[in-house]
């Protein structure tokens, strides 16, 4: 493989992504297999008899996940917790996670705070969670409908990134994966998102300009998250499409695949963008199509107006004077703004997203 591996500082120290041809072998060769409790997408299961004879074959312990936002609820996360111990997880041993950025967020979060932390690895199986979640040491459950309103920053130890897992993606859910690496891009520079625009509809056909477009973007997230890791200044960018787009995850009942509330959250920022600032108008027409494109065989859903103005409005980055958002500068880069509490960004925005929703 080209690409052998990615090395991420933080604070309590260093962690690293490898690319590799075997997941699973990388991690039974990591530890011995009674300091290993797997917990893998029940998808990933099914979808890999190689993954779940080896795993089974290996004497391991393991709980299957049901992947969906109900399963990341502190409720739910209860449940499991208590199925975890059950199956007497002890100190010693570490948690596996085989799955997307909901299996990554559940098992992070435990491994967080079972035992007051321990060890974690993470497989990612949906292009999500390869090109973004799975480095940033963020995990997120859903409190209510409160999306990702709890969470800690525990990174994994090591993840193990194979590609082989994405051929069984569906249609949408790769889109959702390239509506985070178009995020990225788009934050990175103009020349970075040219360059995925250029090849958006060789992504899916061609395998290195895949991994290539998958290192990118977590080159450029690297840079971020080692200046900011906790997410206090210059991270807050990576919310770009995402204070729109938890709001149209909420809104729809997660009936949207997040990264493709986020897509549709970026083009409604740049939109609001023109709205404050008119140098910003060749930035929206220029992302704008691709965004389009990325949209492409969305189902019709109904956003309702009341769930989207309460979320957007409760918003973790608000304060009782200000709302913020990240909106386009006039060089067409997105920056945290800050708004009155009174603008009028929550209607203008629900109206947009509405109407090209309806164009889908
Ligand atoms: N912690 C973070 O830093 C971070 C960052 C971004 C997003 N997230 C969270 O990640 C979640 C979205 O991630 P996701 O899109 O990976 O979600 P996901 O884990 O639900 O995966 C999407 C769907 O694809 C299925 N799937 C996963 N791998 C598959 C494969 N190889 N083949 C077939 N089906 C497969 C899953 O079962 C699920 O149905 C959201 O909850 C979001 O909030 C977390």
């Amino acid at each position: 493989m080209k690409f052998q591996e990615l090395k991420i500082k933080a604070s309590d120290g260093e962690y690293k992504l490898e690319f590799v041809d075997n997941a699973i072998e990388c991690v039974l060769a990591c530890d011995k297999p009674e300091n290993l409790f797997f917990l893998v997408d029940e998808k990933i299961w099914s979808l890999y008899p190689d993954v779940s004879n080896r795993i089974e074959k290996s004497g391991a312990e393991y709980l299957l996940i049901h992947a969906s936002e109900a399963a990341k609820s502190y409720g739910e996360i209860e449940i499991l917790l208590d199925k975890v111990l059950e199956h007497s997880f002890k100190r010693g041993q570490k948690l596996v996670a085989v799955g997307g950025g909901i299996t990554q967020d559940i098992v992070g979060f435990i491994a967080s705070i079972v035992y007051r932390g321990v060890p974690w690895i993470f497989v990612p199986t949906s292009l999500l969670s390869q090109a973004d979640s799975c480095i940033g040491s963020k995990t997120s459950i859903n409190l209510g409908r409160r999306k990702n309103a709890l969470g800690t920053f525990h990174h994994p130890e090591s993840i193990y990134l194979d590609l082989r897992f994405l051929g069984t993606l569906s249609a949408l859910e790769i889109q959702s994966g390239i509506g985070e690496m178009l995020k990225v891009h788009i934050i990175n520079s103009i020349e970075s998102f040219n360059e995925i625009a250029q090849n958006y509809e060789l992504l899916r056909s061609n395998q290195d300009i895949m991994l290539q477009t998958i290192f990118n973007s977590l080159f450029f997230k690297k840079g971020i998250i080692q200046q900011d890791e906790k997410d206090t200044n210059i991270r807050l960018v990576m919310n770009y499409g995402h204070t729109f787009g938890h709001a149209i995850e909420v809104a729809s009942q997660f009936r949207i695949p997040h990264g493709l509330a986020v897509t549709l959250g970026m083009d409604t920022a740049n939109y609001i963008s023109t709205l404050i600032n008119s140098k910003t108008v060749e930035y929206y027409d220029l992302y704008h199509p691709v965004l389009m494109a990325n949209l492409n065989g969305l189902p019709q859903v109904h956003i309702s107006k009341e769930d989207y103005f309460m979320a957007l409005l409760s918003d973790k980055k608000n304060t009782p004077t200000e709302r913020n958002f990240v909106l386009l500068n006039s060089n067409g880069l997105p920056t945290l703004q800050s708004m009155p509490v009174d603008s009028m960004i929550p209607s203008d925005s629900y109206e947009y997203l509405v109407g090209i929703l309806k164009s889908c």
